[in-house]
């Protein structure tokens, strides 16, 4: 199967309306691509589109944007509760609930009704994409491409290879990015968080630990208090 070249891609689906879904979509509408934007409950998509058209409000209010890029991205918005839209979509982010047995489904719709050119990507922060490669039935075409929250402001952009995907896939999905207006980073291994989810755990473990009391100064400090002279006794 052939993966589109970037300029081939028009239409984007959004599987997942939810916090990182709703921005998502609104990332790519501005950057000029039609979007449908899918989720199996009305309510989160009712939700999802007041919230953006609030947030182009305020954009437009702030200055950001004008009123009539605003307009233009959200009638380059659509919502649906169906999967119709997958038919014509050259580049799928799935984005629905953190859990494997839903992914899996999703990505065997997907694999089906997508069509053959079609990258499907996931956002998911903790699977890996080759644990949903297999059942889209279109393994080289399938990567992680990872927002942080909220999406609409954080710039990184982590895209995560499997063993399978293909050269083609991880070069639009990274020019993909950075049409958006995103610094993509390339993975080339499914490690658990990634990078920056598994830094910033590094980094919270060693801040809080002194707060859990599980801190150990370091050899040399260690050494340096032993061998400071003791106060005499009774002294604090
Ligand atoms: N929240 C974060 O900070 C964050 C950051 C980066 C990545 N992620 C990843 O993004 C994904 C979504 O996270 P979220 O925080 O937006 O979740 P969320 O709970 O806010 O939204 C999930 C949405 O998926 C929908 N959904 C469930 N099953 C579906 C299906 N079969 N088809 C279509 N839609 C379906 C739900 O109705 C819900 O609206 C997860 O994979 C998560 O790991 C989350």
């Amino acid at each position: 199967m052939s993966t589109p070249s970037i300029e081939n891609i028009r239409h984007i689906l959004v599987v997942g309306s939810g916090a990182m879904g709703s921005q998502i979509g609104l990332v790519a509408a501005l950057a000029g691509y039609r979007v449908t934007i899918q989720d199996i409950s009305a309510e989160m998509l009712a939700a999802a589109k007041s919230q953006l058209a609030s947030r182009l409000q305020a954009n437009v209010a702030k200055g950001k944007a004008s009123a009539a890029d605003a307009d233009a991205a959200l009638a380059r918005l659509s919502f649906r509760t169906d999967l119709a839209a997958v038919a014509d979509a050259d580049f799928v982010i799935e984005a629905a609930t953190e859990r494997l047995d839903i992914k899996q489904e999703i990505f065997a719709r997907l694999g089906e009704l997508a069509p053959p050119h079609a990258i499907l990507a996931t956002n998911s922060s903790t699977l890996g994409s080759s644990k949903v490669a297999a059942a889209s039935g279109r393994p080289t075409q399938v990567c992680n491409m990872h927002f942080f929250n909220p999406a609409l402001v954080m710039k990184c952009v982590e895209v995560v290879r499997n063993e399978a995907t293909s050269q083609t896939t991880v070069d639009t999905t990274m020019e993909l990015a950075r049409r958006f207006g995103k610094e993509p980073v390339l993975i080339n291994r499914e490690v658990p968080g990634f990078v920056a989810n598994r830094l910033m755990g590094a980094i919270q473990k060693e801040a809080l630990g002194p707060a859990r009391g599980r801190h150990r100064q370091p050899r040399g400090h260690r050494l340096h208090r032993q061998n400071r002279a003791r106060p005499p006794h009774g002294a604090v």
